[in-house]
């Protein structure tokens, strides 16, 4: 039998989903899924630390307009937990560019661009745990 691997995400409910009202329709679909909510707090991001967040793309063209987006307006971001947490809210969430992502996913239902796609989702184990303790370092 395989054993259970209980594992810790993170996701960011973005500027434009905060703007949008979704948080309630989002935590929804992650209780749903079976995953339980580890914290959760409201942020209104400096760009430090979105930069330091978003560190891996600095060199990507997008980098600059994808720190402007983040700093916004107000995010939540929310640690969530369960067996396979990290597959079941990317999955949950979909395809980084919403005309991509799956039908009912959050990003396909409500996502505007692939920048303005609603939510971030941590996507492997490494950067759960960088990612997790970037926001709840006392999160245990
Ligand atoms: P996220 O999953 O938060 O990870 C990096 C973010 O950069 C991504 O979602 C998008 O919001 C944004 N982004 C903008 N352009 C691109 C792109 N071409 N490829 C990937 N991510 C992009």
């Amino acid at each position: 039998m395989t054993p259970i691997r209980i594992e810790t995400t993170l996701s960011i409910v973005k500027p434009d989903g905060f703007k949008k009202r979704l948080i309630g329709k989002i935590i929804q679909k992650y209780e749903e899924s079976g995953l339980t909510l580890a914290a959760i707090q409201r942020f209104d991001l400096t760009r430090a630390k979105a930069e330091g967040f978003y560190s891996v793309h600095k060199e990507r063209p997008f980098f600059p307009s994808l720190i402007e987006f983040m700093t916004s307006g107000p995010v939540v971001v929310m640690a969530w937990r369960g067996e396979g947490a990290i597959d079941k809210v990317r999955e949950i969430n979909g395809a980084t560019d919403p005309k991509k992502a799956a039908p009912g996913t959050i990003r396909a239902l409500w996502g505007e661009s692939i920048q303005n796609n609603i939510v971030h989702g941590s996507d492997g184990s490494g950067t759960s745990k960088f990612e997790v303790s970037y926001f709840f370092p006392d999160l245990r």
